[in-house]
């Protein structure tokens, strides 16, 4: 199996400042040991995505944004951000699919994979979120849910895509699945993007989300199938963000 560099992926959401940015510079003094081992990204806030790429000049600190449009073209939008722009802007990575945005902006799987398509069409690497909620978890569906939006949120043919396990539930919380329930999530995921891409999925990372904090991290790193985490409150701070980084196996 291809060897994946472990990418660990911190979600602003709709937090921070200009002031904020600052947080990258420290961020990069505490893990610069760790890069080459560990991937570090930092998705700000659309609108100080070209301010963090230029903290981040000189780190190997990544920069994504939170979410594209599903139109590829230069057209009339208004309030729309292509990928294009996006790209141009520095971004490497963006997240499509987030739960906050599929249940508060109501967005199906359907435009989440125009969104993932738009964003390889203009060479970004789609963060594609997928997650069931407390309810789906309940009925025993969790499986079920995950490995549908999988198929139908994850474009075909172009392998280059990261995937973010993110249970519902545990977003924002402070509850998160067992080891063994990461692990079987993952283990569907992986086997689902093997059904889509044959042995080009090999490299496709998976990451897990929801409540990964400087406590819990080592245990989710533990579990099998994990090849990194989505961070939102705990992404926030350098100190709190660093410690997660560091506190993964291959940054040891
Ligand atoms: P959280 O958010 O780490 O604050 O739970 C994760 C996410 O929504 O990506």
């Amino acid at each position: 199996m291809a060897a994946r560099k472990p990418l660990i992926a911190g979600n602003w959401k709709m937090f921070g400042r200009q002031s904020s940015l600052s947080e990258i510079k420290a961020l990069w003094g505490a893990i610069a040991p760790a890069a080459e081992a560990v991937e570090a990204l930092i998705c700000p806030p659309a609108v100080y995505v070209g301010q963090a790429v230029w903290q981040a000049r000189g780190t190997q600190i990544s920069i994504g944004a939170q979410d594209c449009s599903a139109v590829g073209d230069d057209s009339a939008r208004t309030g729309e951000i292509s990928a294009a722009m996006l790209a141009d802007a520095g971004a490497k990575y963006v997240i499509v699919g987030h739960s906050e945005r599929r249940s508060q902006h109501g967005e199906p799987d359907a435009l989440v994979r125009r969104k993932a398509e738009a964003a390889l069409a203009a060479g970004l690497i789609p963060i594609i979120c997928v997650g069931e909620t407390q309810v789906e978890r309940a009925d025993g569906r969790a499986s079920a849910v995950v490995g549908a939006q999988v198929r139908s949120s994850v474009p075909d043919g172009n392998a280059a895509i990261v995937v973010a396990y993110e249970p519902v539930w545990a977003i924002g919380g402070a509850s998160t699945p067992t080891v063994a329930e990461i692990a079987e999530i993952h283990g569907l995921v992986r086997a689902t993007l093997v059904a889509k891409f044959g042995e080009g999925a090999s490299g496709v990372r998976i990451l897990y989300g929801g409540s990964v904090s400087p406590k819990n991290a080592a245990e989710v790193f533990s579990a099998e199938g994990v090849d990194g985490a989505l961070v939102g409150r705990a992404s926030l701070k350098a100190a709190d963000f660093a410690a997660i980084i560091l506190g993964h196996p291959a940054a040891k």
